[in-house]
């Protein structure tokens, strides 16, 4: 994408209702002000709410929006021109239930309060080879969740990374983490076919399965 374009996509965020782009001062060291208050301030209901944690142009976030309308769903990552697209198909789209949330990770706990989320989907998250504390699945991760995920929420992974899926394993293996389903080949297996969760496709997905990689999924709970 040209820099034009980028530069129009983001010109066009600061429209957005549904997408909040905190600043560094907001979230640094401090609890930024939707903290605990996400369900009143945006949503207008205390309905559960969903993350999708690095979620690019918000694939995940959408359908599931569309297929839960009583669940409330947030798509956060740290590039606004991707998040535009599932910002824009949100406002043109009027979905009440659907939010999107530009920051890094590292600070998401500023941005909610304990029990305010009740599910977490990582989908495709970059696998990190050199730098394992930097998964979304490391232990330092999942501890931050924790503070603010309600008591066994779920956590669900999907990734073409054959390293992350089984350093995931092994996180959850060595610190007790409760593994509720592992698949190192969800459309090979049939897991992905139907209507069900897992055959909505993201961007990246759309672009490792006409590679001919394979795709898995996890899905693990905190004790
Ligand atoms: C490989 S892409 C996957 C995007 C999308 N989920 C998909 O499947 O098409 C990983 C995404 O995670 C985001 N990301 C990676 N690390 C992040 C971090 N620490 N904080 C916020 N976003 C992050 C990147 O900006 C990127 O959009």
């Amino acid at each position: 994408m040209g820099r034009k374009d980028k530069a129009k996509r983001f010109a066009e965020n600061e429209t957005f209702k549904c997408l909040i782009q905190p600043s560094m001062e907001e979230v640094f060291h401090r609890d930024h002000p939707l903290k605990g208050h996400w369900g009143k301030e945006i949503f207008g209901n205390d309905a559960p709410i969903v993350l999708e944690l690095g979620c690019g142009k918000g694939e995940y976030t959408i359908a599931l929006a569309e297929k839960y309308p009583d669940r409330n769903f947030i798509g956060v990552d740290i590039k606004g021109a991707r998040l535009w697209k599932g910002a824009k198909y949100a406002t043109v789209n009027n979905m009440p239930n659907v939010a999107f949330l530009r920051t890094r990770i590292e600070f998401i706990d500023s941005l909610f309060s304990r029990d305010e989320v009740s599910e977490i989907w990582l989908t495709f998250s970059d696998p990190q080879p050199k730098k394992p504390n930097k998964r979304l699945t490391s232990k330092i991760f999942n501890d931050i969740y924790s503070r603010f995920l309600i008591k066994g929420g779920l956590i669900h992974l999907k990734t073409d990374s054959v390293l992350l899926y089984e350093s995931t394993l092994e996180v959850i293996a060595e610190n007790g983490y409760e593994l509720l389903e592992s698949d190192n080949d969800i459309y090979g297996s049939g897991r992905a076919d139907g209507d069900g969760l897992l055959q909505i496709k993201t961007f990246y997905e759309s672009q490792f399965l006409a590679k001919g990689m394979k795709i898995t999924y996890l899905k693990y709970r905190l004790p």
